[in-house]
């Protein structure tokens, strides 16, 4: 039976991730590693969980001796790599905490798979995946393709940067079978409520300020978690070793238009009149170094392996709001004393 390992499988991507490889390949044994921080949540999979060909392993991936041993004992024949501190305001807090996560907990993965395929790379795959923001911030115009100059400009998008060059490096240096690739903003189900969307629709529903940065005029390019999931797959399998692949959404908004395109949504979920929800929309300092624009093109991946978004922004989200109101539970338990002390140190002085 092979064996694929999935690190961050607890998180919001890794656990849409885990769920369509476990269900769509019932015959290889697929490992979940993760150590639950904050953003890890085993809830994200419960629906699988009790499947035969699914595993968890809780463990740190900055734990080199733990990862080695890991690597040694279960044999992987792949790794689809996402676990990782993702949250841009916590890495201008904290950036050590991404230095150790982001790049020294890749090269321990790195490291590990390198020592057990040293003898035999055949059928073997190591799937790296990152951010747009490696690629820094776009003017009015323009693009991010794959070979768009890296220019990282937070302590997250740098760490990535980082990781994503020291995978590239292991590809080069030591033949290991590598792929790499780049996506835009996800939203959907299951996402922690400190990123903008989830956060918006929990500020909304218990009529809070909508915190927005600056003049809200900064671009994203916002793509459905499911269809990243699938590209995942679909590079997983297809994609060619060495190879980078951008994924995005076509779908840009500046945060002010995304944020009342979701007020309309609530007004009408939660019954309120037209606009109720617009008026909770509140300016507030912005993000030290806030990149303005993000926009992915993702033509190589749509021509050379077929994948394109399923869902149109308009459906996406209503169906992630939907989500959001009838699952109460997963959210209050997310909600606990430290994501409150979180969003006072965040907020309270804005
Ligand atoms: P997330 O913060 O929701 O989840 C990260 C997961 O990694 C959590 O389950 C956490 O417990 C786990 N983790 C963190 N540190 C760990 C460690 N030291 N050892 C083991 N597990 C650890 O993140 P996400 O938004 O799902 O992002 C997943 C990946 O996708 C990241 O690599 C991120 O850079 C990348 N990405 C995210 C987006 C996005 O819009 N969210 C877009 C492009 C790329
Ligand atoms: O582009 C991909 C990246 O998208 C991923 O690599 C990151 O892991 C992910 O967190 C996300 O980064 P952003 O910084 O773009 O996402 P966030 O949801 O934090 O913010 C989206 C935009 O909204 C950004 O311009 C900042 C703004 N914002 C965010 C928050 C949390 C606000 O205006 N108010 C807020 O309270």
């Amino acid at each position: 039976m092979k064996k694929i390992l999935i690190t961050g499988g607890a998180g919001f991507i890794g656990s849409h991730v885990v769920r369509l490889f476990v269900n769509n390949y019932p015959d290889t044994q697929i490992y979940n590693l993760d150590v639950l921080t904050y953003a890890g949540n085993l809830e994200n999979l419960k629906d699988i969980e009790a499947k035969p060909n699914y595993t968890f392993l809780k463990a740190d991936i900055t734990d080199e001796d733990l990862i080695t041993k890991l690597f040694v004992e279960y044999q992987f024949d792949g790794v689809v790599h996402l676990a990782a501190e993702s949250h841009v305001d916590r890495s201008i807090a904290d950036p050590l905490a991404f230095i150790k996560t982001n790049i020294l907990g890749t090269v321990n993965l790195l490291n590990a798979a390198r020592s057990i395929w040293k003898d035999n790379m055949d059928d073997k795959r190591f799937y790296h995946i990152s951010t747009d923001e490696v690629y820094g911030s776009l003017g009015e115009t323009g693009l991010f393709i794959e070979t768009t100059s890296y220019d990282p400009r937070s302590p997250y998008s740098s760490s990535k940067a980082s990781s994503d060059h020291l995978v590239r490096a292991y590809y080069h240096t030591y033949g290991l079978p590598v792929v790499i690739s780049n996506c835009s903003n996800n939203y959907g189900p299951n996402q922690f409520p400190e990123k903008l969307i989830p956060l918006a629709i929990n500020n909304i529903k218990n009529n809070k300020p909508i915190p927005i940065y600056g003049k809200g005029e900064n671009i994203r390019d916002w793509l459905y978690v499911i269809d990243h999931a699938v590209a995942i797959d679909l590079i997983y399998r297809e994609g060619k070793l060495g190879e980078t692949y951008n994924i995005g959404g076509i779908n840009e908004w500046t945060n002010i238009d995304l944020i009342h395109k979701l007020c309309e949504v609530m007004d009408d979920k939660l019954d309120r009149e037209k606009g109720e929800s617009a008026k909770l929309i509140t300016y507030v300092k912005d993000r030290a170094g806030h990149d303005m624009r993000y926009a992915i093109d993702s033509s190589k991946l749509m021509n050379e392996l077929g994948w394109e978004p399923s869902l149109q922004f308009e459906e996406g989200i209503v169906k992630t709001v939907d989500w959001y109101l009838a699952n109460e539970e997963w959210n209050n338990n997310i909600l606990s004393g430290d994501y409150e002390k979180y969003y006072k140190e965040q907020y309270e002085k804005r």
